[in-house]
């Protein structure tokens, strides 16, 4: 099933917003409508927000808009994930060449796809056979349009023969975990879905042997962002002496900033945490705070995976 495609100026997209009941895309005609689907969750996942992001300043560029306020705006809508301004960068870059900006587009969302690719095949040489891997978010195919990061390795080991099992995180307040487990079913790799408080518990009777999750920002020092409860399994991990491994192509790594503290963290509406699946499940007085991501320090990971291989340190 395609995810991102690109044709006569429409960026049509599955609607992650609507999966696992329905399969529907999202046609968005112009940039505008891309930031939208960017910011709204229609697209997820790091990697999969650049390719739409380098299409939105396509689209801008086709529809003779200001490039640099399109530009500023495109960035704006997901702040975390730097691969979204890694993408709108390169895009500049090249129109400043007078590239053409579709074919620029496309070639950003392949070399996405190749490093996606190579980093899954990476990943799964850390999966022996049989193993029990938990993972936090969605990170397959969908969050990057083929391949995916974390999850993807699990499935590239499971089409090794490696059998692995998966003990999927529901990710509130988002249920990012329906998505993880939507891919799954279609892999026909056996799973189970687990509240996001269950790690502990489990850990502790010994049925998690390794974590595998993706990541929205990798600083200079190793300090990442990655979706709101993967510090909390770190932390976890390292007190239960479980490796704890972190997979994202390069596109995802910002070594200009030097740690976890200069990363900015997305805050988003407090109506997805009142109102889990559109229903309100607190008081109308009750306010939230929703944190979209959160950051681990370097000192709990036991190893990046980029496109070039396994690294202990910043890859
Ligand atoms: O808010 P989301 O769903 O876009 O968050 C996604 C994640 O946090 C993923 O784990 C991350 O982007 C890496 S997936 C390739």
């Amino acid at each position: 099933m395609e995810i991102i495609s690109y044709s006569s100026g429409i960026l049509k997209m599955l609607d992650q917003r609507k999966l696992p009941f329905s399969a529907e895309y999202a046609l968005c005609k112009n940039y505008k409508e891309t930031i939208a689907a960017i910011r709204n969750m229609v697209v997820r996942g790091a990697p999969a927000i650049s390719i739409a992001g380098a299409y939105a300043v396509a689209q801008a560029a086709e529809g003779g808009y200001d490039i640099g306020n399109a530009a500023e705006e495109i960035m704006s809508a997901r702040p975390t994930a730097v691969d979204l301004s890694n993408g709108v960068h390169f895009m500049l870059l090249g129109i400043s060449e007078e590239q053409e900006p579709e074919a620029l587009a496309r070639e950003w969302e392949n070399s996405i796809y190749e490093k996606c690719k190579k980093l899954c095949k990476h990943g799964a040489e850390l999966i022996k056979p049989g193993s029990r891997v938990l993972t936090h978010c969605n990170s397959g195919p969908l969050a990057v349009g083929k391949y995916g990061t974390a999850l993807g390795a699990i499935i590239q080991a499971h089409k090794e023969g490696k059998n692995p099992f998966v003990w999927v995180d529901e990710t509130r307040p988002r249920f990012q975990g329906a998505l993880s487990s939507w891919e799954l079913l279609q892999e026909g790799i056996p799973h189970k879905v687990i509240t996001d408080s269950a790690a502990a518990s489990l850990m502790e009777k010994t049925e998690v042997d390794l974590v595998m999750v993706g990541a929205d920002r990798i600083c200079k020092n190793g300090d990442f962002a990655n979706k709101i409860g993967t510090y909390s399994l770190a932390v976890l991990a390292k007190h239960h002496g479980i490796p704890f491994y972190v997979l994202a192509p390069s596109s995802t790594q910002d070594p200009s900033l030097k740690s976890g503290e200069d990363i900015p963290i997305e805050q988003r509406d407090e109506r997805e945490v009142l109102e889990p699946m559109g229903t309100r499940a607190y008081n109308e007085k009750t306010h939230a705070v929703n944190y979209a991501f959160d950051v681990t320090p370097a000192g709990l990971v036991a190893a990046y995976i980029n496109e070039d291989g396994v690294f202990e340190g910043f890859p």
